[in-house]
């Protein structure tokens, strides 16, 4: 049975005889076989006495092929790595023709992330995108770990719905017609009110409006899955298709949900750095090279795990949009005209205004609480007692160095009444919300829940700088075929 290679490095037995499987990186001076399994960052180095060995199978140890090797783990002469393999035997599993490899980002040097990019498919095989996907999982891993500890329900909430949750209208339909067979309205158009079996559907936006469901009985949930929107928005902060994780919680307000937030996000960021530290290790210095590169206004302030390190022992700072508004106006690039936006209480924040407070104002994570109603969702809670005109609603977006807006959420509007009114307010007709609004038709109470971007986390957490680089299988129009 083959030995996995973190296994090899980080318990080491000595004169023991193994058996590694793995893909080579680099084969050098006839002698030197970097392994690499997936297992870990770190290659294992396999030492072949090439004097005795036969030739015709040496030659097939190429970059990129797959092998089978067994022998000796001694303690390594060379700098660089405490064991290596001395090898008695090696099999070619799957051969990999160098003409070919050398076109491919397996080739050993430093590729550009546009070119790994184009070959989504090969990229698995390099550092960087291995230590991204490890790091991926261990994300994933931390927030299920986390809810579990907190006693929170993972509710699978459904990928086709009839539900626009965020009201924003990014839908892709889904439809069962054949592309000739589709029936056509009065202008000729396709007639989606009747795709799915005689329903209108698309893919889910959100799984939190049904989340809600659950957390009014089992009290507090969680979902955690793909979602999609149609925007069109060419950024690298966007997807098509991203996941998100959405925990919805019965008798929290604002403040508990802005407290769970924080706390989670802490989490993540600790199980990162005590879980994935040789990734960790290698992203980190991936990006100072690579800030060296930059003009000082462009390096990061901190490395990367100082930046983790950062989020996970300081408090957000927390404030209310209409507070930001007032920072917004009174700072030096707004004095200077540097806005290319206007800041006025009643206008949503934009990236730029996002960025200054993250990053230069307060440098650390934000809150920004109490939006007005007319640009957020239905669902959120009207807060009471506000100036006639100036409705806000208790809304929270965490906003992350580097990232901008990385959670988004609110504390839900539970009187029935209200919500009503709001649906009207938002064109909801209430027949498509019926059963939502049920909820605060049969012992409503207060609730709270939030979405965090699970890519927009993962790139924090690695330094990715382009979100396509976080996701195995990005959906662009480029890279739809697999
Ligand atoms: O702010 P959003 O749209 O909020 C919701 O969907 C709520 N239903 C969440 C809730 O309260 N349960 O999205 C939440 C987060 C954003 O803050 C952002 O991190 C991420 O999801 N996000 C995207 N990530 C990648 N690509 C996109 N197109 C994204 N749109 C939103
Ligand atoms: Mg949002």
């Amino acid at each position: 049975k083959r030995t996995k290679i973190a296994t090899l490095l980080s318990a080491p037995e000595v004169n023991a005889e193994v058996l590694i499987k793995g893909w080579v990186r680099a084969f050098r001076s006839n002698r030197f076989i970097q392994v690499n399994d997936g297992s870990t960052i770190n290659n294992i180095q396999a030492v072949v006495d090439f004097e005795n060995f036969d030739e015709a199978i040496l030659k097939r140890v190429t970059t990129g092929a797959s092998v089978a090797i067994t022998g000796t783990l001694v303690e390594s002469q060379g700098a660089g790595q405490a064991v290596e393999i001395q090898v008695k035997e090696v099999e070619v599993l799957g051969e990999a023709n160098p003409d070919e490899v050398q076109k491919t980002v397996m080739q050993p040097k430093k590729h550009s992330l546009e070119f790994l990019r184009e070959q989504a498919h090969l990229r698995f095989r390099t550092n960087t995108f291995g230590a991204v996907f490890r790091i991926r999982h261990a994300v994933s891993f931390a927030i299920h770990q986390y809810f579990n500890n907190e006693g929170f329900y993972y509710l699978h909430t459904p990928i086709i719905t009839g539900s626009d949750a965020e009201g924003a209208g990014e839908m892709f339909k889904v439809t069962t017609f054949e592309p000739n067979n589709a029936p056509v309205n009065e202008a000729g158009e396709v007639d989606y009110t009747e795709d799915f079996f005689g329903k209108p559907v698309n893919l889910t936006v959100s799984g939190q409006l049904e989340a809600e469901l659950g957390a009014t009985a089992l009290g507090q949930v969680y979902t955690f899955g793909p979602t999609f929107r149609a925007e069109n928005s060419n950024t690298s902060r966007h997807l098509a298709e991203f996941w998100m994780v959405e925990p919805e919680v019965a008798f929290n307000d604002l403040n508990d949900n802005m407290d769970l937030t924080e706390d989670f996000l802490k989490h993540i960021c600790n199980y990162v750095l005590t879980n994935c530290a040789d990734d960790l290790d290698f992203l980190a210095k991936r990006e100072a090279e690579a800030d060296k590169a930059k003009p000082a206004a462009e390096r990061n302030e901190l490395g990367l795990k100082e930046r983790l390190e950062f989020v996970a022992n300081n408090d957000f700072e927390r404030i209310t949009y209409t507070r930001a508004i007032e920072i917004l106006r009174n700072s030096k690039p707004y004095k200077k005209k540097k806005f290319k936006y206007e800041v006025e209480w009643g206008t949503d924040l934009q990236s730029e205004h996002e960025r200054f407070l993250v990053e230069k104002e307060f440098k650390k994570p934000v809150i920004i609480t109490d939006y007005p109603a007319y640009f957020k969702a239905f669902y959120m809670r009207n807060n009471d007692g506000c100036e006639e005109g100036k409705q806000t609603v208790a809304a929270m977006d965490v906003l992350f160095p580097g990232i901008g807006e990385i959670v988004g959420g609110s504390q839900r509007e539970e009187r029935l009444d209200v919500l009503k009114q709001k649906c009207a307010d938002f064109n909801i007709p209430e027949e498509h919300v019926w059963w939502y609004l049920d909820t605060r038709k049969f012992g409503t109470v207060p609730h709270a829940g939030f979405g965090l971007g699970f890519e927009r986390m993962v790139m924090f957490v690695t330094g990715m700088s382009n979100i396509r680089d976080v996701i195995p299988f990005p959906r662009t129009p480029q890279n739809a075929e697999f």
